[in-house]
């Protein structure tokens, strides 16, 4: 992997930032924006004026507008939080770059491969560092259930299978891949995380349950072989009703000494043979489910 150079920022003072976006996602990045020292809310974009005007006037001082290029020329911005819908995440992307400006993107990191390759080499050219935020590895029970996996011995298979059933209204439900896209991609991430592997190869197939109310595929299995042969099997459905499981799916673990599972909620539970040295010291609080795509 080539190494990748970025302009940093001085440690003098806040950093003034520009959310874009100003949806679901976007009130609650502006809520973590206000929670902490390190940023302070410059502005609010959205093609939306009034979104825009109502989600700037929770922060003193915070202009509003439709035109990234003026509201962050105007306010000072130093940086950017682009909470767009996916479709917009190539183009907001692009110009916030080319202003100069970095980056801290929502997933999915774009709506396609060729476009996420497009914004890492305009980040590379522009020497302006680009991430999208990953929180799943943040989850203090996905943290517990990764620790647990370390007393598992060699692994095996983990699975996920994920079955909901929401109705959101908006881009999910026209988008192409709606559950590999905007939901998919937290599973396939915490999977990296738990079993500190990356894929090596995939198959795996999409498809519209008869009864989907979305237009793009709301449904998918996929098999990954991850580093050191370990298999991930990810099942899931965004028309799934009944019996739903939680937003971060239900996870099982099979290693060599025993077994982990996980609600994707609460504590994991950890069943080892009687073999092995089992320690099942107190799971960590439950800090709660994450109702969020
Ligand atoms: N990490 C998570 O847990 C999580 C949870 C929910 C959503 N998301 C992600 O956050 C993003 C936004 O999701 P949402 O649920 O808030 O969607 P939303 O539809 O509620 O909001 C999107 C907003 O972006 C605005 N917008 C669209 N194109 C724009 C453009 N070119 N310029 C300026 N504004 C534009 C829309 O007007 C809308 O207000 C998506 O990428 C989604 O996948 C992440």
């Amino acid at each position: 992997m080539s190494s990748v150079t970025f302009r940093t920022v001085s440690d003098a003072g806040p950093l003034p930032v520009v959310v874009v976006g100003a949806g679901a996602m976007g009130r609650a990045w502006l809520g973590a924006v206000a929670a902490s020292p390190d940023v302070v809310l410059a502005g609010v974009v959205d093609l939306d004026a009034d979104a825009a005007r109502a989600a700037a006037d929770t922060a003193p001082g915070a202009l509003a507008g439709t035109d990234l290029a003026a509201v962050a020329a105007a306010s000072g911005a130093r940086a950017v939080i682009d909470v767009t819908s996916p479709a917009a995440h190539l183009p907001v992307t692009l110009q916030a770059l080319a202003l100069g400006l970095p980056v801290l993107g929502e997933k999915p990191a774009a709506a396609s491969v060729a476009e996420a390759l497009r914004l890492a080499a305009a980040a590379e050219h522009a020497g302006q560092l680009f991430m999208v935020s990953q929180s799943r590895s943040h989850h203090r029970q996905l943290r517990a259930f990764r620790d647990r996996a370390r007393r598992l011995g060699r692994l095996g298979v983990l699975t996920t299978e994920f079955f909901r059933a929401p109705r959101f209204g908006g881009f999910r439900d026209t988008m192409a891949h709606p559950l590999l896209l905007d939901m998919a991609i937290h599973p396939f991430d915490a999977a990296r995380y738990v079993l500190d592997a990356e894929p090596v190869s995939v198959r795996c197939e999409e498809f519209n349950p008869s009864w989907s109310w979305y237009a793009g595929d709301a449904a998918a299995t996929a098999v990954f072989e991850m580093t050191g042969g370990v298999r991930y099997v990810y099942t899931g459905s965004w028309c799934g009703p009944g019996l739903e499981t939680s937003w971060n799916g239900g996870w099982r673990l099979s290693g060599e000494h025993g077994t982990a599972t996980w609600d994707g909620e609460g504590p994991p539970r950890v069943s080892s043979d009687p073999d092995a040295d089992a320690d099942l010291d107190p799971p960590a609080p439950d800090d709660g489910p994450q109702d969020i795509a």
